[in-house]
């Protein structure tokens, strides 16, 4: 088989031996994603083997055959059932060389990856040197990678911190409280962003943006000018100026007045998909299996404005996906 990014060419005619997985931090419809890959696979003739443990599972040979009951009752699932991980062993050149070893020797003909950015790295390095084709598709609540406009799982994550927050404020409410929320994002401010916009947020702190705590109070001393009885601020866990607890503490010296911190975590990482994140796992899972079979490969699918698509690897996360400017410039006003 010839490889190429993304080349379109010569398909193997028969069955493909294609193997799926699931690696990085997990997200809600993973799983609607192994089923249509699994299925779309197996009624287009391909033999579709599950890896269990992320890409650790190749080196220690985790490879099991899936069917179509393999896939069963796990649409509304959170979580993976391949579950997950992430391997210091395939970092390295060697741990690379000896999963493409074991790929090749077990007469794989694809890979199919369900991760975030350190997934598409990982693909990426593989194919250096292994001449089987890789596909990945976005998974992770981050939804901080280029090429898509949304990653599987990031809707439900949201939605999941959207009803904590809503909770939250009936207590701010009662109580007249400044509260600091933080949300997940390492890396990126998009939970924090739409949590942020969907809840009223009088700031949302995130890393692609600088607030400093001269700023942050202001804010909130302008609200409590306005007469707000609540004020919620939403902080992204990898904002510059540190976690909601330095930041509240800070706060709360700053305006004289004390701050409470939530900390939502993982309950934002579990839990049954959305309808939303089910069909995007669905349709790309699917679009995968065809791209294959269609002989295209050597990157990350996605949607942008509603039309599946490729990206190389190399294009996800060198490209930086924009947060809404616009919708940035409104978030004072809409605060009232
Ligand atoms: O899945 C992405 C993410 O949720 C990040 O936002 C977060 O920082 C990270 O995973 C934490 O996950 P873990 O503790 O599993 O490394």
């Amino acid at each position: 088989m010839r490889k190429s990014n993304l080349f379109v060419g010569w398909l193997p005619s028969l069955t493909m031996k294609v193997a799926v997985l699931t690696s990085g931090g997990d997200s809600p419809a993973m799983n609607a994603a192994i089923r249509a890959i699994t299925r779309i696979g197996i009624h287009r003739n391909c033999e579709v083997f599950g890896v269990f443990g992320g890409l650790q599972g190749i080196l220690d040979e985790q490879i099991h055959e899936l069917n179509s009951r393999s896939v069963s009752r796990i649409l509304h699932r959170g979580g993976t059932i391949l579950t997950t991980g992430r391997s210091e062993e395939f970092r390295t050149e060697e741990g690379q060389k000896k999963a493409a070893k074991i790929l090749s020797d077990r007469g794989f003909d694809a890979l199919i990856a369900i991760g975030g950015d350190g997934t598409m790295h990982a693909l990426a390095a593989l194919s250096r040197h292994w001449k089987g084709w890789s596909i990945g598709l976005p998974g992770t609540i981050d939804n901080d990678l280029y090429g898509t406009d949304y990653t599987i799982g990031f809707d439900t994550a949201v939605n999941n911190a959207l009803e904590a927050l809503d909770k939250i404020r009936d207590t701010a409410q009662s109580f007249q409280r400044v509260f600091l929320v933080e949300v997940m994002g390492r890396h990126a401010g998009f939970i924090a962003f739409h949590v942020g916009f969907a809840t009223g947020a009088s700031a949302i702190l995130m890393p692609e943006t600088k607030t400093t705590i001269e700023e942050l109070a202001l804010i909130v001393i302008k609200a409590r000018e306005k007469a707000k009885s609540s004020v919620l601020v939403v902080v992204a866990e990898g904002d510059e100026l540190g976690n909601a607890d330095v930041i509240g503490k800070a706060l709360s010296e700053r305006i004289g007045e004390k701050c409470r911190v939530s900390v939502l975590g993982y309950i934002q990482r579990g839990g049954n998909p959305t309808h939303f994140d089910r069909i995007l796992a669905t349709r790309l899972g699917a679009f995968a299996v065809e791209c294959l079979l269609n002989g295209k490969h050597g990157g990350m699918v996605g949607e942008i404005g509603g039309t599946l698509l490729m990206t190389p690897f190399e294009d996800t996360w060198k490209n930086k996906k924009p947060l809404d400017q616009w919708m940035l410039g409104l978030l004072d006003e809409l605060s009232g």
